[in-house]
Parts: structure tokens; sequence; C-alpha cells
């Protein structure tokens, strides 16, 4: 019997100690909040498989924008639920279509006090809810929708967006729309591309937030969960076609990814909590079988850890005023 010599509890004997040896800190600028706002909505509307999420009018858009900046947040992702839907998602290109005109309200109310971004991809707009055009043997026609990719990213760019984000995962979308952007002077705006982004049942709750009309599933362009080097493949072609930011998605469920990806890419890299992850947890949560905050707070330290330096995440603000108390008056 001998007493161990090594004692890594030293380390760990109090919260100031603990605080001195952290490895991996969060900051209200790493959170992204995703927000959805709803065509014709009158206030904000709950989102029931999400709860605490809602679907924003304009008025309380504005009014989440001006507390992501007071809160010290690093952005806000939009997203558009549209009233009306067709084949092309011709609602994503219209200027007056609500993802648009949100993204003009938004970036009118903050300026560059916080960094604007939109979901740039066609799934909300389309009646048959696929992220791209569907050709008429009903598969998704790649290259006729990085055409329209195209222009939705001009629309997004000329609303105001500092930051397009690229989902539809069609091959050569970055190539394609930083071209585009850059023949019409949007040589400063950025793209966030969705470089690994898995075929997910993670996405579940989204699909209400959005009133999604998606038959059927993403499988043919989205990756097959039970795959991790196409991740890097995917990662490489979109910082060779001009990404300048790289997102992974799902985050907790894919930490593998998250972890090969922030090893290998020379650009930023960010996760995306989605929206079942934070079902999961609320859920749970409701049911009084984990503490809510503290699990919060554990999975985004997680993600961070794992090396995304970006969290998107519908507990944005929250966390955001858990790390940074409001100074009381
Ligand atoms: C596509 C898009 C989706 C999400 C973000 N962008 C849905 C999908 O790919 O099916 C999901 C986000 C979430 O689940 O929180 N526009």
């Amino acid at each position: 019997m001998s007493f161990p010599t090594q004692r890594p509890r030293r380390l760990r004997q109090t919260g100031a100690v603990r605080a001195l040896v952290a490895q991996t800190r969060l900051h209200p600028a790493d959170l992204v909040l995703p927000v959805f706002v709803r065509e014709g909505a009158v206030e904000a509307q709950p989102i029931t498989s999400m709860p605490g999420v809602v679907q924003h009018s304009l008025g309380s858009l504005v009014a989440v924008a001006h507390e992501a900046v007071e809160a010290g947040l690093g952005g806000l992702m939009l997203f558009g639920v549209p009233t009306t839907r067709d084949a092309v998602g011709s609602g994503a290109v219209d200027p007056e279509g609500i993802l648009n005109v949100g993204l003009r309200r938004v970036r009118d109310a903050v300026g560059d006090d916080l960094v604007v971004m939109a979901d740039l991809c066609l799934d909300e707009f389309t009646d048959h809810g696929h992220c791209g055009l569907v050709d008429n043997e009903g598969r998704v026609d790649n290259d006729a929708t990085l055409e329209q990719y195209a222009a939705v990213a001009l629309a997004q760019a000329r609303a105001g967006a500092h930051v397009l984000g690229l989902s539809g995962m069609m091959d050569g979308q970055v190539g394609f729309v930083r071209k585009a952007l850059d023949d019409n002077g949007f040589q400063d705006t950025i793209i966030l591309a969705y470089a690994a982004k898995y075929a997910s049942g993670f996405y579940g709750p989204f699909r209400e937030a959005v009133e999604s009309t998606l038959q059927g599933n993403r499988a043919t362009y989205q990756q097959d969960p039970a795959n991790a080097t196409e991740s890097l493949l995917e990662v490489e072609l979109d910082v060779a076609e001009g990404a300048d930011i790289v997102m992974v998605k799902p985050a907790l469920p894919y930490l593998d990814i998250v972890s090969a990806v922030a090893q290998m890419s020379p650009v930023p890299v960010a996760a995306y909590q989605v929206s079942g992850e934070y079902a999961q947890i609320e859920a749970a949560a409701a049911h009084g079988w984990i503490d809510r905050e503290r699990v919060m707070m554990e999975s985004l330290i997680s993600i961070r850890r794992a090396g995304a330096q970006i969290i998107l995440t519908y507990y944005a603000l929250e966390a955001a005023r858990l790390l940074r108390p409001a100074p009381t008056a």
C-alpha cells in the first residue's frame, strides 16, 4: 500500500483554482442565435416542439436583435417562414420575401454592431420542401439549384446580410455563390459554409419551426450519419471554393466530426446545436430529469472543447446572460 504521488485533485480543490486552470471558456461573442421570422405574424408565435423559441413578427425580430447586441452575441442567423411557396422558392429571391425583409429590418436596426447572417437555402420557400430545384424525375437537380442560390445570395447581400449561411449541400455551391457575389460588387460578403451537414433526425423540431412541407428525406444531398472522412473532403472543397467559415451540423452527436474538422481547417470552425438537441434538453428538463441550466452550459462547453470556435445555439441569449450577468441597477 502506498499513497499517491500524483494528485490531479489538487487542481480541483476550489472554484478559483478550477477557473484558473480551465482550458475551455465560452464567451458571448462565440454564440450565434438562430431566429425565425414569419410572414404576416403580428406577434411572436410559440413553437410547440421548441419551448421558449418563437416564430418572430418583424417587430419582435428587431427587438431580439437589440437584445442580442446588448448581450454581446456574435450574431443572429435568420430563417424565413413564408406564407406561400412554389416549385423554385421564388420567395427567397424576392426582395419583398419575408427573409429579405427581415434582414433589411435587422440590419437597419443594428448596423455593424452585430453580425447579421442569412440562411441561404430553398427549403423554407419551396412547395416540395427540398433544398434545391426538383427535376421531372423528382431528383434534386444540383446545377440548376446553383443558379437559384446565386440569385438568393444577391438578394440577401442586397438586403444587408453580412454573412450568407449556405446550408443546401449542393456540390459546388460555395464557389458558384462566391463568384456571383464578386461579380456584383459583394466581395466583402462573408460565406459561412454548412460544409459537413448530416441528414439528421435531430432537425425534426426545426421542420415545425419553418412549417416545412417536405415529404421524404434529404439523403441524396446531406451526408450519411455513418460517414466521417467525407466531412474532411467537404471542408477541403468548401475552403478551396472560398468559404470564410465552415460549419459542422448537428453538433453534440457529431463531436468527433467537429474535432476532426477543427484539426484540419485553416478557417474558423462553427458548429450548430440544432433543434432536436435543444428539444432533448428541454424535454428532459421539463420532466425534472436533468438540471436544465447545467446541461445547457455543459453541452455548449463540450462543443467548444471539441474545437468549434463559433456555436449556433437556440440558447445563445440565455447562455450569454449567464456568462455575463447584467449589471445590477
Ligand atoms: C436548411 C436548414 C435546416 C436546418 C438549418 N438549415 C433543416 C434541414 O436541413 O432539414 C436545421 C436547423 C435545426 O434543426 O435547428 N435550410
